[in-house]
């Protein structure tokens, strides 16, 4: 052969091997759970990585610090995989300087008045952290605690089952808290993550998840493009510090209106801030129910997220300003979207919205699904 083919060749042979690694259509995959370091909290506690892939080869990566997705690898319409959730690189980003990247949120998502509540006669006062009101669980909240993992492999696909045990007291919340979260990859093409929550106190709970998505892949630019439906007639509008007023307002006729699918950036001007509100989702009995539908039009993405919540936060990446960085990109006002499946925020406050009141005895549970696809 003469030399000058060689590196022709070389080039083929390695973009075969790389395109057989990346697309789903190079035979049936095997699932599996992968262990591996990724880093020490400031305190010294290890933190471990783990890789979820399914059978289609999708792969999410979750660290035990926070529970955090670390990098979500979904295909697009040609079979192209790509890493779809805002990440940093490193515990010390995390814990420092990420806005809640990937992370499970508790023991309250979103904001509590003041960090103040009243239950059962007792007023508790929590930690504050978003001026002065409390914050998706306070200074130290679920997503920056070290979080206990054991790796499953079920028929539904490859899952990690991590606990904590929140205590008595912490960021000032009453009761020993023991939570569960269990994520699943399914060979449906869902990341699934189902909470289980018990207290020996009455308290208050609302969790909820925090990826930041870019469909068109992390380091693609702004989301504006992406269309979004909510499957929600009305929303709790906020005051100038995010927390709701109490009213329960239809969305119809206004910017915020989302039933059917509409391009995220098409009336965000109109909407003081950008959207960072809570939705009420018409579906509210507690079963399992399309919350939202997003689709990004140039890879064909697709994401649904079914929730057995009563709300959904969506959110759309106002606060980021270049200032995370992560996986080798710069992360700018608007280049990734939240969808929160949540209680109302400040419920505690508004006796008027669905109770987040856990009993000893009772059980709290949520089931968050986020099914891909692409068209
Ligand atoms: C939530 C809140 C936002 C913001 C982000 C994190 O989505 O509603 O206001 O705090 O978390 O930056």
């Amino acid at each position: 052969m003469k030399t000058k083919y060689v590196p022709i060749l070389s080039v083929v042979a390695i973009l075969f091997v790389f395109s057989c690694n990346e697309l789903a259509m190079c035979g049936e995959k095997k699932m599996s759970i992968k262990k591996q370091a990724f880093g020490k909290t400031e305190d010294g506690k290890n933190v471990d990585l783990y890789t979820l892939t399914n059978t289609n080869g999708l792969k999410a990566e979750i660290i035990t610090y926070g529970g955090i997705v670390t990098s979500l690898q979904v295909p697009d319409r040609n079979g192209k995989f790509a890493d779809i959730v805002l990440g940093c690189d490193n515990v010390n980003d995390y814990a420092k300087k990420s806005p809640y990247f990937g992370a499970l949120i508790g023991r309250y998502g979103n904001r509590i008045a003041k960090g103040k509540f009243t239950l059962d006669g007792v007023e508790y006062t929590l930690a504050t952290n978003d001026g002065q009101n409390h914050l998706h669980g306070g200074i130290k909240g679920f997503d920056k605690v070290v979080w206990n993992a054991e790796p499953m492999q079920t028929d539904k696909g490859p899952a990690l089952k991590l606990t904590y045990r929140s205590r008595d007291g912490e960021e000032g919340y009453p009761g020993n808290l023991s939570c569960t979260a269990i994520y699943t990859l399914t060979n449906n093409n869902e990341l699934k993550i189902s909470y289980e929550a018990e207290t020996d106190k009455a308290t208050v709970v609302n969790l909820t998840h925090h990826s930041y998505f870019n469909l068109g892949g992390h380091n693609s630019g702004d989301i504006l493009g992406h269309e979004l439906m909510l499957n929600a007639d009305h929303f709790t509008p906020v005051d100038k510090d995010l927390i709701p007023t109490g009213e329960i307002k239809p969305v119809k006729g206004t910017p915020m209106d989302f039933t059917s699918p509409m391009a995220i950036g098409s009336r965000i001007e109109q909407v003081q801030g950008g959207y960072d509100h809570n939705y009420v989702l018409n579906s509210s009995d507690g079963s399992l129910a399309l919350a939202a539908s997003v689709y990004e039009p140039k890879t064909g993405r697709v994401m649904e997220i079914y929730t057995t919540e009563p709300g959904i936060q969506f959110y759309s990446g106002n606060f980021l300003d270049g200032s995370v960085k992560g996986k080798g990109a710069v992360y700018n006002k608007h280049n990734g979207f939240c969808l929160e499946t949540q209680h109302f925020p400040d419920s505690p406050n508004k006796s008027n919205f669905p109770s987040v009141v856990l009993k000893p005895g009772e059980k709290y549970t949520q089931l968050i699904v986020h099914k891909f696809s692409a068209r």
